[in-house]
């Protein structure tokens, strides 16, 4: 269920974040609150509004499952997209070229911080 309203930022601790791990969360973007997740791929982070280029549907058909089975992609359950952990740019399936919403993304001491959008 969505949330009607999401903070500006959200964080946790960056423990909270191994690598080949993913959390999602809602933040506000343009004053709505917005599905998010935050993957940690190999030790770089990256943090995505969870909507698909293709049709606008959230990546995650099962809560916070977006890796592939071996961990080195993010997968859209509907049809198939394959995206790039590090950059969010779609490498295959039908939006291929397109890539995902990024979100600012920082970490302060040992907490990652991320940014909604304006
Ligand atoms: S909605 Fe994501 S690939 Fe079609």
């Amino acid at each position: 269920m969505r949330p009607m309203t999401a903070p500006p930022e959200w964080r946790c601790q960056a423990a909270d974040l191994p690598p080949g791990r993913t959390l999602a969360f809602a933040v506000a973007c343009g004053g709505r609150p917005v599905q998010a997740f935050v993957v940690n791929h190999q030790g770089t982070y990256g943090a995505y509004v969870n909507r698909c280029p293709h049709t606008g549907t959230t990546l995650d058909l099962w809560p916070n499952e977006f890796l592939s089975d071996d961990g080195r992609w993010l997968i859209c359950a509907t049809h198939g997209a394959v995206f790039e952990p590090a950059s969010g740019a779609c490498v295959a399936g039908p939006c291929a070229g397109d890539a995902l919403t990024p979100l600012p993304l920082r970490l302060e001491g040992e907490a990652l911080v991320v940014s909604g959008l304006p």
